[in-house]
């Protein structure tokens, strides 16, 4: 019996022992106030989507550029400077945050949150098949996925639509095509079921993802919010599993393997590794998933963005189309023609640093590391506030202000390297940064030349919200006449 209470007592200070590098770093760092054992769990569970980077941008006023927040036992540290955010970016010891790890049911290993030797090999095996002479050869492909949209506009007759399924079915169909070489054709469908398990599973996952009371696999899964999530990715492994599948048994039945660069479907089916091991399909499809999942949602966010812009400010609408009508004939459709035009290139820019499309990213700490010249101990959560630095007065002057110009050549200095950030930086840099960057510029290009665009008088002001991606919280109303 006596023995009880000295037991406590060893746990006791077993965890004081081993949280003691983690309590010293938390105490040392300022933060609002922490309740004993729940730490700011409570307030981050109740943050509405719309207000999280909001509230996480006020508090770096009120605490300065490095805060603290505890979930539990948890410790969260906000990096808000360019060059603490280039050294957490470059640290070798740190992984992908452990809130992402929670993406695990829809995109498994994929390249987005795996780490280490797993990594590093996918890593190498994918690049190629986003260099960019392969992605130039895309362009046609994804043209023809942009005609069907425009003639889906054309028939709205300049009636106001909210821009963000059109675009989301545009970009599914287009990056499925070119990445995979399969035709899902959700742009011919009004009611897609796979656009729709994609929306909700996102919505979903996210929801887990901001609520700490969910982070445990064992109370997630007896909640209805798994089993509606389990629903609907049934539905995209169905889905996926077919396009693999069908893509598998073309290749088995050529005589020998395609040449020349491959896309990335191929690329991951034809992959040997030692003793000419292959990818399983459970591999293979985490990283389709993967692509999906961070390249589809991000791109139509973007994109969204650039049609309020451009509906928004009429004379930023008619300088690109001025800059547009310079092309040769086919030049709409050329990428390296596109690629040539600075306002285009401006504008796209400053849609990307004023709506931070990914608004914060996380690390984890695996073992002692400095960043900014303080020690952070293992465990420690690092949010680097991609929103925050791109609205800092510091490097941005007028910040809120939409200023394509900025970007221009005499529109003033450069901004410091790794405040603007869209596609985050060093080694887990965006893969798909020109792919995305690709898309835009053919969609935008042909939108604008077919189409003046006009904002629903009521849309104004927009409020955003951050979800996986930064949305407009009430959608983007555009319309569409054909000029
Ligand atoms: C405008 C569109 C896009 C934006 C704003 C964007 C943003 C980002 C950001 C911020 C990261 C890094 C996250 C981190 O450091 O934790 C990232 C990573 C990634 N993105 Fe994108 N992305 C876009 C488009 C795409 C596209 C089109 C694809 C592929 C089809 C894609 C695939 C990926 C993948 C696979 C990673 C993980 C890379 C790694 O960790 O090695 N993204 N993206």
């Amino acid at each position: 019996m006596a023995l009880w209470p000295l037991l406590l007592l060893t746990l006791g200070l077993w965890v004081l022992v081993r949280k003691w590098a983690l309590l010293r770093l938390g105490t040392s760092l300022p933060g609002p106030w922490a309740f004993p054992l729940l730490g700011n769990a409570q307030m981050v569970g109740k943050l509405k989507p719309e207000f999280i980077f909001l509230v996480f941008t006020e508090m770096r006023d009120r605490f300065g550029a490095t805060y603290r927040l505890w979930l539990g036992p948890q410790l969260w540290v906000f990096l808000h400077s360019a060059e603490e955010t280039r050294q957490a970016l470059h640290d070798p010891t740190l992984r992908k945050a452990e809130t992402f790890l929670q993406l695990e049911p829809l995109i498994g290993n994929g390249l987005l949150i795996s780490h280490g030797a797993h990594w590093t090999r996918q890593r190498r095996l994918l690049t190629p098949a986003f260099q960019p002479q392969l992605l130039r050869s895309f362009a046609p492909d994804i043209a023809g996925h942009v005609e069907r949209l425009v003639t889906r506009l054309a028939a709205t007759k300049g009636a106001f639509l909210e821009v963000t399924d059109p675009l989301f079915a545009c970009l599914l169909d287009a990056i499925v095509d070119t990445s995979m070489g399969a035709n899902l054709n959700t742009q011919s469908t009004d009611h897609s079921p796979i656009i729709n398990a994609f929306h909700l599973s996102s919505k979903l996952l996210f929801k887990r993802m901001i609520n700490p009371l969910l982070a445990s696999d064992w109370i997630f899964h007896r909640t209805k919010l798994w089993r509606d999530l389990d629903e609907q990715l049934q539905v995209i492994h169905t889905q996926m599993e077919s396009v693999i599948g069908q893509r598998a048994k073309e290749l088995e039945e050529m005589e020998e393997a395609p040449g020349g660069a491959h896309n990335l479907l191929d690329t991951l089916l034809l992959a040997r590794f030692e003793g000419q091991k292959k990818l399983s399909r459970k591999e293979i499809r985490d990283e389709v998933n993967t692509f999906v999942f961070a390249g589809v949602d991000t791109t139509t966010a973007s994109m969204s963005f650039v049609l309020y812009a451009l509906a928004k400010y009429p004379e930023t609408q008619s300088r690109l189309r001025k800059e547009l009508q310079e092309l040769p004939l086919d030049g709409l459709s050329d990428p390296d023609s596109l690629s040539e035009l600075p306002y285009l290139e401006a504008l796209i820019k400053e849609v990307l640093r004023l709506y931070t499309i990914v608004p914060t990213t996380g690390r984890q700490t695996t073992r002692s590391t400095e960043i900014g010249g303080r020690t952070y101990c293992a465990g420690v959560t690092l949010w680097i506030n991609m929103y925050g630095l791109a609205h800092d007065k510091l490097y941005y002057p007028d910040p809120y202000a939409f200023k394509p110009e900025r970007w221009l050549e005499d529109g003033g200095s450069a901004p410091p390297a790794f405040s603007y950030i869209p596609f985050s930086g060093g080694p887990h840099v965006c893969i798909g940064r020109r792919y995305s960057l690709l898309l835009m510029k053919l969609l935008t290009a042909r939108l604008v030349m077919e189409f003046d665009l006009e904002l629903r008088p009521e849309q104004a002001p927009l409020k955003l919200q951050a979800q996986m991606v930064l949305k407009a919280q009430e959608g983007i109303h555009v319309s569409f006449l054909k000029r």
